[in-house]
């Protein structure tokens, strides 16, 4: 599946990083200016990413590598149906996780990240691939559900690593997320902005 028009916005961060938070503000910020975006999650609302959302709600608790499976499975079918149809007519799509959370959360879970790319190899590279940083600490406070605190930070601290190991290889770029919202709200902003005005030079 390729990119040829529209503009493709990633957001990612661990669990409480703000991600729903500010991809929302986005859009908001970018109808405010005229452009044509649409916010969308994963899992998605078709019909993997609901059985996804069952799976965790219920905490039952399948092999990682299945998860890796059906993620990727919802993914396909998120790009089908949601992503590339705007992006076809030109418009701008913010995602609320996307193949980075793939690797940073199966990949927490020890699953080979050559081979979690490897089957998430149909998923397009997006225009702008942001990692929201926030420390499990803060994250896990803004939030409190599911499983024992303790448990949940150690294993959000492993998924946070992978993130900034992403960082460094150029994969996501940086925002500080532990800031006041109108703060992260403006650099993702001007960056989103940046990335739009690139593309639409280069005319792609
Ligand atoms: N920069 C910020 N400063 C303070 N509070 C924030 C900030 N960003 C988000 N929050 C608050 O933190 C909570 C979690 O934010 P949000 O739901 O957007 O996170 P998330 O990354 O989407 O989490 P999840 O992975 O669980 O969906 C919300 O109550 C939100 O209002
Ligand atoms: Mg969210």
């Amino acid at each position: 599946m390729s990119l040829k028009v529209g503009v493709f916005i990633v957001i990612e961060g661990i669990d409480g990083a703000g991600k729903t938070l500010h991809s929302k503000n986005l859009c908001l910020q970018l109808h405010r200016k005229g452009y044509l975006a649409r916010y969308t999650a994963e899992p998605s609302g078709n019909v993997i990413g609901r059985l996804l959302r069952r799976e965790f709600l219920n905490r039952r608790k399948a092999p990682p590598e299945v998860e890796t499976l059906l993620f990727a499975a919802d993914r396909f079918q998120h790009l089908r149906q949601e992503v590339m149809p705007t992006l076809r007519r030109g418009g701008i799509v913010v995602s609320d996780r996307y193949i980075y959370a793939s690797i940073a959360y199966q990949g927490a879970q020890k699953v080979d990240i050559g081979w979690i790319r490897c089957v998430n190899n149909f998923a397009p590279k997006p225009d702008l691939a942001i990692y929201l940083d926030v420390p499990a600490e803060v994250a896990m406070s803004r939030i409190r559900r599911g499983r024992s605190v303790m448990e949940r930070l150690e294993f959000e601290k492993r998924v946070r690593e992978i993130y900034l190991k992403l960082v460094k290889d150029g994969e996501l770029t940086y925002i500080d997320g532990d800031r006041p919202v109108e703060d992260v709200d403006k650099d993702i902003f001007n960056i989103a902005i940046e990335t739009i005005t690139k593309k639409h030079i280069a005319g792609t």
